[in-house]
């Protein structure tokens, strides 16, 4: 097992879907689906920004929050590790000055609920900055942030990320905070014309389509992009922390088992833990209409013969 968050999976467009976008429901029978595969950790995205008043207080809608603490007990009883972001908050990487105040007091929220239980529950402050979110305003905004956490939680390990969407290249820019409870994440999809080949939401996306992976190049890519982020955390002292890595559903399943598993494995040579993108929807490593593991993502994930049924 890895240490800190281990082998993880992300629960994708359910407590954080767009209108109109793919859905999962989330059910508790996924919370033992990934616990009996072997995962130690559970990333919940999390759209707050969705569910919560516009105007001071800017108070959480408890309903939601109800819905919150359920996949968060339904992950800790089956012994995993939560991971809670605040995800598609657009409008932090848009208009960061007009919303900066609504999501301190999320954040504050948030951290009040929480404190003093749960302590295989993390925080992770934002999904992907990016935009107007430059990498010298998100330090300014990650260590207010971090300030609304502690003044409840002192002890809740916080994850934290670069700008530019969490781009491991964007890491030398990131200003740590001074705090003992910190892991540091990023994500990786890189190629991007890979793991993103036909993605709706992505332009150009549908020129890319046919895109395989897996030559000597390839690998040698990854290899060097890894190895410069384990540099970074090991140079901070910062576990690290892969949030979210993955392959679009529209590449071919070979290559899309040869970069899934050998992303995972280069990660956790170099100390890393994970958390793949995603369970059940159009990254999926689960097909919930079956009822079943997709066998290539598994295996590339956690190795091993399949669980017995
Ligand atoms: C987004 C998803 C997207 C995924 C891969 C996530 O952070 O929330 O909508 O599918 O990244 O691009």
């Amino acid at each position: 097992m890895q240490p800190g968050l281990g082998r993880g999976i992300n629960f994708g467009n359910a407590l954080d879907a767009l209108p109109g976008g793919p859905r999962l429901p989330l059910d508790e029978r996924y919370f033992d689906e990934v616990a009996s595969a072997g995962f130690d950790t559970v990333r919940l995205p999390v759209r707050w920004s969705a569910h919560a008043g516009t105007t001071a207080p800017y108070t959480i809608d408890p309903a939601f929050l109800a819905r919150v603490d359920a996949g968060v007990r339904a992950a800790l009883d089956r012994g995993l590790n939560a991971v809670v972001n605040v995800h598609h908050y657009q409008e932090m990487s848009t208009a960061p000055d007009a919303h900066l105040p609504r999501f301190l007091a999320l954040w504050r929220q948030i951290a009040a609920h929480y404190a003093g239980r749960f302590g295989q529950l993390s925080f992770e402050l934002l999904n992907e900055p990016g935009g107007r979110l430059t990498a010298s305003r998100w330090n300014t905004v990650l260590a207010q942030a971090l300030a609304a956490v502690r003044a409840s939680d002192p002890e809740r390990t916080v994850v934290i990320g670069p700008a530019e969407h969490n781009d491991p290249r964007a890491l030398p820019a990131l200003a740590v905070p001074d705090d003992a409870h910190l892991v540091a994440s990023f994500h990786y999809y890189a190629p991007f014309g890979f793991t993103h080949q036909g993605a709706g939401w992505v332009p150009g996306a549908e020129g890319w389509l046919g895109r395989s992976w897996g030559g000597a190049a390839d690998e040698d890519a990854v290899r060097a992009d890894l190895a410069r982020a384990a540099a970074w955390g090991r140079e901070h002292g910062l576990p690290l922390f892969v949030g979210e890595f993955g392959a679009f559903q529209a590449a071919a399943t070979d290559s899309r088992e040869r970069w899934t598993a050998f992303v995972r494995a280069e990660a956790e040579a170099l100390g890393m833990s994970w958390a793949y993108w995603e369970f059940g929807t159009d990254f999926g490593a689960f097909d919930p209409a079956r009822g079943v593991w997709r066998e290539p993502l598994r295996r590339a994930l956690l190795g091993g013969a399949p669980p017995a049924p």
